[in-house]
């Protein structure tokens, strides 16, 4: 395993630089799944300005997990406030825990979604979902609940931008770490690395300032934080933890 280091400070929108195998570009990707949803466009204005690199956003459907969250005119609503005080793009990460997937997937497109993923055993067809998240201008993810295999990398992984790995059954936020989660970031960086493609490899559920260098060092570049982070008074006070237990 290459030992990961933190790029030094936060990065916004810094999708397009050079990556190395010896220093990645670490991304926290704060769920607005904790966020106060009274008043959301001033908890993704706050938590960018605290540094977060990604906003990730938690589609439910109360089908596929037993939850009910927000849609695309949600996510349409939030776009321009998904912007650093400089002006710059912060990306919208869209996990959707929904069954089926492809015409949600083609509204989140049109609502402003930079990633748009989803779990594969909630498509029919999965190579084909990925294609239409592409063609929509997205990039395409693949989400891997705790106890799904990763087999159908095998067949797609020349086709998607990024691999999302549950560290805890998807439906809630605040819930703990499953630590075989960390076997599989191991398994899907080796998928990563024999690809030889630029794809990022997220990890969501349960993710602390107290695990976060371990999730990394099994090879993650990206972690979504909920409640870790809206659950507390100070956003960049979390974050700059974060940051420091990821430098290590
Ligand atoms: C669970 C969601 C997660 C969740 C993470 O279904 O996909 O993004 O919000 O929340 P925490 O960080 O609180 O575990
Ligand atoms: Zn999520």
């Amino acid at each position: 395993m290459v030992q990961r280091q933190a790029a030094a400070g936060g990065c916004a929108n810094c999708d397009n630089l050079a990556m190395s195998p010896t220093a990645p570009t670490y991304r926290i990707a704060p769920s607005i799944l904790s966020a106060d949803f009274a008043r959301l466009g001033d908890e993704v204005g706050r938590v960018i300005a605290a540094g977060a690199d990604w906003i990730h956003f938690d589609v439910m459907d109360n089908h596929y997990v037993p939850n009910l969250t927000f849609g695309p005119m949600i996510c349409q609503a939030l776009k321009p406030h998904a912007r650093t005080a400089a002006g710059a793009a912060v990306p919208v990460d869209v996990h959707l825990m929904v069954q089926p997937v492809d015409a949600l997937a083609a509204a989140f497109a049109e609502a402003g979604a930079d990633y748009i993923s989803f779990h594969p055993d909630a498509s029919a067809h999965v190579h084909r979902s990925v294609q239409a998240i592409k063609a929509a201008g997205c990039k395409a993810g693949l989400v891997f609940n705790p106890a799904a295999p990763l087999d159908v990398l095998d067949w797609v992984i020349d086709d998607i931008d990024l691999i999302l790995i549950m560290s805890v059954n998807p439906g809630f936020g605040g819930q703990s770490f499953i630590d075989s989660a960390l076997r599989k970031v191991e398994a899907a960086r080796r998928h990563i690395d024999a690809s030889g493609k630029d794809i990022r490899l997220e990890v969501d559920g349960g993710i602390k300032t107290d695990n976060i260098a371990r999730v990394a060092a099994a090879g993650a570049d990206t972690f979504v934080a909920g409640s870790a982070i809206f659950g507390k008074p100070d956003y960049q006070a979390v974050i700059d933890s974060m940051r420091a237990a990821l430098r290590g």
